[in-house]
């Protein structure tokens, strides 16, 4: 087992031996995927001394079984929409010692060593950094916006490029009585101005866990762990400093945090509907977010159904990350009632996906762009519900997002593009109508990211 400790402001990694007995060695740690092997568990400690076996222990997942309802149905649909592809997914899910975490830095948190002792380990960016970021930060968005003209329509330059304060964030639009702004505590951390890179996510080739970032009163925590899938949909949004953004069903906000880490737009409303979940969310942007960003960020409290018809035309961007069977955690119900239940509840996905997706169509202007994301290998959930909206919208059309995001991300994601082509997901063998619905990326030995849908719907001007 490995152990990483924080020893005097620096970060120290040591072997220690556990005695768990590993019976025959799983794929993950075999020659060609991982070295490591599972029981690779990063910790940290701030307390001198403290007993790392115990720490460990704390650190590492209880076992956990998966729902046979729910399994049996997966079996039978993905089995015939992703073919073999779904046989080597159904292994990932069914092993959640062989998932890999990704580790997305907070950009306004204070500067740390935390960068070096992911690298120490074996993470590296998920996305190339370039230096832009310390030299463009002088106060103006103007250079970051000429770099991004001339790498127009490619996956890289928006989120690249340093993101200073634009001046006309200060003219932003006022919210209306349903949001509220975040709370109002002071930050100890560093100003909007301060030279800071863009979006970083490490990742890691084995299932290495980085623990959860520890709560230091009065700062911002410095990290964000989340399946590295989810930065996709936020990628394929390329929002840009001083845009009016929406991200439609926004709890616990992994993907809003994404977003203020690519830019700073003018507003992100973040909307959710359930108060508890809403709550969550709430309190995940004051633990990421500092002060002056408060009255750009709002949290918002609508449907997202109607929310189209209230604020049409409003916004630039538009982030559907839609409610779904969210098969990871469906796999994982906590009894088979639970699971049962869900998938009674599942027929009717489609549906409120189709609206919330309509509604977001509605919300955009002319000229702006929508994503949908899910988090489901389904089909009905994801193609079909960009299918039957785009009937009903003849101004939006589906971008192809197989250049811009699965071609040059396939090193490290298993991507897939539309389903009845399970064994090699090889885009001469879809047509360019299917492949412009969307990309998938589905879970596979070595790239255990996703599942991820996402798709890109721009409104006609
Ligand atoms: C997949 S989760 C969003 C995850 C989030 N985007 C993130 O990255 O952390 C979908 C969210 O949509 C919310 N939701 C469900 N129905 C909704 C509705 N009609 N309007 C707005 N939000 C809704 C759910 O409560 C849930 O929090």
């Amino acid at each position: 087992m490995y152990l990483v400790q924080q020893v005097g402001g620096s970060w120290r990694g040591t072997w220690f031996k556990t005695k768990k007995l590993t019976p025959a060695p799983p794929w993950w740690s075999r020659p060609g995927h991982c070295h490591t092997g599972p029981h690779v568990v990063v910790q940290k400690s701030r307390q001198k001394g403290a007993h790392n076996n115990k720490q460990v222990t704390k650190g590492r997942k209880k076992e956990r079984s998966s729902c046979q309802a729910v399994l049996d149905r997966f079996d039978q649909q993905y089995g015939e929409e992703l073919g073999d592809l779904w046989a080597s997914a159904r292994a990932v899910l069914l092993q959640p010692p062989s998932w890999q975490y990704g580790v997305m830095l907070n950009r306004f948190s204070a500067v740390t060593d935390i960068t070096q002792a992911l690298q120490s380990q074996g993470f590296f960016t998920l996305l190339p950094q370039t230096n832009d970021s310390a030299l463009l930060c002088n106060g103006s968005s103007t250079v970051s916006e000429s770099k991004y003209q001339r790498g127009k329509d490619t996956l890289l330059p928006p989120h690249y490029i340093s993101m200073c304060p634009p001046d006309d964030c200060r003219a932003r639009p006022q919210p209306d009585s349903s949001f509220h702004a975040l709370g109002q505590d002071p930050r100890s951390e560093p100003s909007l101005g301060s030279p800071r890179p863009s979006l970083q996510c490490y990742i890691h080739p084995c299932p290495l866990r980085f623990p959860s970032p520890a709560h230091r009163p009065g700062q911002l925590k410095q990290y964000y762990l989340l399946n590295a899938a989810s930065l996709l949909p936020v990628l394929a949004l390329q929002v840009r400093d001083g845009e009016k953004v929406l991200d439609l069903c926004s709890a616990p906000g992994g993907k809003a945090l994404a977003i203020m880490q690519s830019a700073i737009p003018a507003l992100l409303c973040c909307n959710e509907l359930d108060p508890h979940r809403r709550n969550w969310l709430a309190k995940t942007l004051e633990s990421f977010l500092p002060h002056p960003l408060n009255s750009s960020v709002i949290v918002s409290a609508q449907d997202g159904r109607s929310f189209g018809q209230t604020q049409a035309g409003l916004y630039d961007k538009v982030l559907v990350d839609a409610p779904c069977s969210n098969d990871r955690s469906w796999l994982y119900s906590c009894n088979s009632q639970q699971g049962e239940q869900r998938l009674q509840g599942r027929a009717r996905l489609p549906a409120l996906q189709a609206q919330l997706l309509r509604s977001a169509l509605s919300a955009v202007r002319p000229g702006g762009t929508v994503v949908y994301s899910t988090c489901t290998l389904s089909s009905f959930e994801n193609y079909a519900v960009v299918e039957t909206v785009l009937k009903d919208f003849p101004e939006a059309e589906p971008d192809d997002l197989w250049e811009e995001i699965a071609v040059p991300l396939s090193n490290h994601f298993a991507f897939s593009s539309h389903p009845g082509h399970g064994q090699t997901p090889h885009k001469s063998t879809v047509s360019s109508y299917h492949r412009r619905l969307g990309v998938l990326v589905v879970p596979q030995p070595g790239k255990t990211w996703g599942p991820m849908f996402l798709s890109r719907i721009r409104r006609r001007k």
